[in-house]
């Protein structure tokens, strides 16, 4: 059958890693897709930087936005990043124009994802965004399909892969909040503004998308309460300690019931004190986490590498491949239309 032809818009950490993967691993991805997966046309701002990967075999495109409306592409892959500007340009067009779209943008989503999805349910296109939380880790298939089923009263987890870095090598070196920070930059897990990751936002983006895939309701990125760990000290991770405790920044939301003086969706990410023997306690690095509660299924625990090159475009080509296969269906827990408004919780209530 006709190879799946993909466009890749960006070629950084994540863009990179998806041609490194497909270029090492094409014979198992093209039996799981059944069809070859073949990368047709690629863009980015400098076409001279060299990316450790052949960019000689694709077509260079100036601007992405082109890549949308290309007669010779199936699917469009946005890892260019940010909320609005060129990745959003692309995302409504490539779906205007009946084309899929995979993106591991997860602050375009938080802001933008209900729309888009409903664009591309209304096209009968794939919206895929798997790399978007927590990197390598399946999340959202998980909580869309494997737990379906239940009713999850929370969901809550360790979700920046850069601040794990930081906080846990922090507390097993008794290094420097800004010298670590570098090196979480330079090994790819940090976002382009780090400020994103450092101030809790990147989390609190993931936080939103999985509170809308475990409740059910419409993505509210703005009702989350946020703070991060830019005044967290080597001092701070050292007392918590010596009293039995580890730092980590961690996303809860929790959907309080109805009645109650707290009812709706709380969603809240902030720097806690979590138990030494707790399973967050001894997730480090660039490892991610994510707890969901489901009234049948019980406690799901997912950990893996949340951040970098080679777990990302895991992600992304697992997209890839139920694109290939023609296995999606609506992007988020149902269809857009279906989903349901919760009310913020009471920010003071907890
Ligand atoms: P990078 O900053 O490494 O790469 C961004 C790429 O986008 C660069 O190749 C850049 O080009 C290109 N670019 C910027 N502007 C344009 C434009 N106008 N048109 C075309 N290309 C453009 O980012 P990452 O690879 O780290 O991240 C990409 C996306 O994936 C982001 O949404 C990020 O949040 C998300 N993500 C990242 C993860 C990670 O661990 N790094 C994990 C999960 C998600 P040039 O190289 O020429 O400057
Ligand atoms: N900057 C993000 C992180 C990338 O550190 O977790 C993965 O989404």
């Amino acid at each position: 059958s006709k190879a799946l032809r993909v466009a890749l818009a960006g070629l950084g950490t994540v863009g990179a890693g998806v041609i490194k993967l497909i270029d090492t691993n094409r014979e198992i991805v093209e039996r799981r897709a059944g069809r070859a997966i073949e990368i047709v046309a690629v863009s980015a701002r400098d076409r001279t930087r060299d990316r450790g990967v052949d960019l000689a075999r694709f077509n260079w495109v100036d601007d992405a936005a082109e890549l949308a409306a290309r007669e010779d592409i199936d699917v469009v892959v946005e890892l260019i990043g940010g909320a609005d500007g060129p990745a959003l340009t692309l995302a409504r067009r490539t779906i205007a124009a009946g084309r899929h779209f995979v993106t591991a943008n997860k602050a375009m989503i938080a802001h933008h994802g209900l729309g888009l999805a409903g664009d591309a349910e209304g096209k009968g296109v794939a919206f895929k965004y798997e790399a978007a939380v927590a990197g390598g880790i399946p999340v959202i298939k998980g909580l869309r399909e494997g737990a379906a089923a239940n009713a999850i009263g929370r969901v809550y987890g360790i979700l920046n892969g850069t601040c794990n870095y930081i906080l846990t090598t922090m507390e097993a070196e008794g290094r420097d909040f800004a010298e670590v920070l570098g090196e979480a930059q330079r090994l790819g897990y940090a976002e382009a503004d780090p400020s994103f990751d450092i101030d809790g936002v990147d989390a609190a983006h993931k936080l939103s998308i999985l509170a809308s895939l475990s409740f059910g309701s419409k993505i509210d990125f703005g009702a989350a309460a946020i703070s991060g760990i830019r005044h967290v000290i080597a001092a701070d991770i050292a007392q918590a300690q010596a009293l039995g405790y580890r730092v980590r920044l961690v996303g809860l939301a929790e959907a309080q019931p109805e009645g109650s003086t707290t009812a709706g969706l709380f969603q809240r990410v902030a720097p806690c004190l979590v138990p030494a023997n707790h399973p967050l306690a001894h997730v480090a690095g660039s490892l991610n986490a994510v707890v969901a509660e489901g009234n049948f299924v019980g406690r799901l625990f997912f950990e893996g590498r949340g951040a970098g090159e080679g777990p990302t475009a895991s992600a992304v080509v697992a997209d890839l491949i139920d694109i290939a296969r023609g296995e999606y269906g609506p992007a988020f827990a149902m269809p857009v239309e279906s989903l349901a408004e919760m009310a913020p919780a009471p920010a003071g209530e907890r």
